[in-house]
């Protein structure tokens, strides 16, 4: 699903990801850990093709991402969905409107667009806030909007950085039980997270980066 192989990326000269090895099967949880500048941001954005590696090959279902072609990158991306630790979400379009925007850009129909929206915001238990622009909601309701955002498309995998960051600890918990659900409907799931709280209760793989270097590589019972 996901192959990482001598990944390294570099800003500067100095590198911000260093000789990454790493593979992700279909269906697993995957939590991406280490501190402040460890390179989590920069693994997710190279699997998000929002930047290219130096060094190495990184392979997602099979297809090498430094190697598409600018048009193939819609459509990869497609497959994957990307949540914020601020959300990133429109404030002058309604909570309907952000969920539908990938499906706006795809040129979906109306009639499909509804349902799919519909559908994912169910899935993350806010389609009663459908009407509302997002700064009227709580921090929690925004982060679940972004979330429905991000799997309207039912992608294939989900990633998230620091998707609790911006949320006290209470909230951060049902959000996590909130990624544990779409990954128990089958999709691949990788948050980035330096909080100790969340791996404790996902309690599946985690992968540490420090300084770039994957240090170490953990699967907690399953
Ligand atoms: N666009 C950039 N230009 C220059 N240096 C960068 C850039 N993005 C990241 N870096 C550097 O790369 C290293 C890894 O950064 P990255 O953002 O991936 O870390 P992180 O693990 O996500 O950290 P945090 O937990 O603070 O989010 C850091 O040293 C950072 O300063
Ligand atoms: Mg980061």
């Amino acid at each position: 699903m996901i192959q990482l192989f001598h990944v390294s990326k570099y800003y500067d000269r100095r590198p911000a990801l260093s000789d990454v090895n790493l593979q992700i099967a279909k269906g697993e949880f995957v939590l991406l850990m280490g501190p402040s500048g460890a390179g989590k941001t920069t693994l997710l954005k190279l699997l998000f093709c929002a930047e290219s590696p130096d060094q190495g090959q990184i392979l997602v279902q099979n297809r090498n991402v430094a190697r598409l072609r600018r048009s193939d990158v819609p459509y990869l991306r497609r497959s994957m969905g990307m949540v914020f630790q601020d959300f990133r979400l429109l404030p002058k379009k309604n909570v309907f409107e952000n969920v539908a925007l990938p499906l706006v850009v795809q040129g979906a129909s109306a009639f499909e667009t509804k349902r799919k929206v519909t559908e994912a915001l169910k899935a993350v238990g806010v389609e009663h806030r459908k009407d509302s622009r997002p700064t009227t909601l709580s921090a929690g309701e925004q982060q679940r909007v972004s979330i429905a955002r991000a799997i309207v498309n039912g992608p294939i995998i989900l990633l998230a950085d620091e998707p609790t960051g911006n949320l006290d600890p209470e909230l951060a918990g049902e959000i996590i039980e909130l990624f544990k659900a779409i990954n128990a409907r089958g999709t691949t799931v990788m948050v980035a997270t330096h909080n100790r709280q969340v791996a404790d209760q996902v309690s599946r793989r985690v992968v540490t980066l420090n300084q770039g270097k994957l240090v170490s590589d953990e699967g907690v019972g399953q």
